[in-house]
């Protein structure tokens, strides 16, 4: 596991912006898992300027994202759908076809599971970009004795929901469920770019990277992950020696 500890967030941006551009320039059909959240969000608009900028072509790239919302059409403003392209897909030439992400309106969400694991199983992933939930979580993998491996609908826990909230107009709008690709088809992208910011999760940092390897901390498993590269703000990296 490479760990990388940077003082500014344009610098965190940059490097990570980077690693996904490369990935491309040198693979102009690469698979792209892609994920939401706060954290990612000046990652996409780096992606986006030095695009348009070196005139760079995502036209052959397909995207998977980790997770969406049950319940929420893509015009909802907190669906990820939407997320996705106000910050990354409407300012590239990717076709719409070639991303992916859960459909969390799908009349039969177990169907939509397999059908997704299925594609990502056809298409692995060059390279996926994670963020870190406060208690451990990747994707929606919340913490539990046991882990789905596969695409799955999960029950978001009271904590997720709230963290979550302040996107929402209040608690009751934020939806209980959603599905994410497991642990197991995360684990299976080529290269996983974990990316962390803030002292609120510094702890939580320590725990997944040194700790032990367990399913109530679903970020440890990526010890387990042959190239895993962190990037981590000096706040989010202040507990690592
Ligand atoms: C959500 C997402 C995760 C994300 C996490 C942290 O629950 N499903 O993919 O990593 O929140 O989000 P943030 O980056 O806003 O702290």
């Amino acid at each position: 596991m490479e760990i990388i500890i940077f003082d500014t967030q344009k610098e965190l941006d940059a490097y990570a912006a980077d690693l996904f551009i490369n990935t491309v320039k040198q693979k102009p059909n690469a698979v792209l898992g892609l994920a939401t959240g706060s954290t990612p969000v000046g990652i996409y608009d780096k992606i986006v300027e030095t695009t348009i900028q070196n005139k760079i072509s995502f036209s052959e790239v397909t995207t998977f994202n980790l997770d969406e919302y049950v319940g929420l059409k893509p015009e909802n403003e907190q669906s990820y759908a939407y997320y996705m392209n106000e910050h990354l897909f409407s300012h590239i030439d990717i076709p719409s076809e070639q991303t992916h992400l859960p459909n969390g309106m799908a009349e039969d969400i177990e169907a939509e599971c397999t059908r997704y694991e299925t594609m990502l199983g056809d298409q692995p992933v060059d390279i996926q970009l994670l963020g870190l939930g406060h208690n451990g979580h990747i994707g929606f993998n919340e913490p539990d004795e046991n882990l789905s491996g596969g695409t799955h609908a999960v029950k978001l826990k009271e904590e997720t929901m709230k963290a979550n909230a302040r996107f929402f107009a209040s608690m009751e709008e934020v939806p209980q469920y959603a599905i994410t690709m497991g642990v197991g088809s995360i684990l299976k992208a080529k290269t996983i770019v974990l990316v962390v910011r803030g002292a609120d999760k510094a702890e939580i940092v320590k725990e997944a990277l040194t700790g032990p390897i367990t399913t109530n901390v679903p970020a440890s498993l990526l010890q387990t992950h042959a190239h895993v590269i962190v990037l981590l703000d000096r706040e989010a990296g202040r507990m690592l020696s």
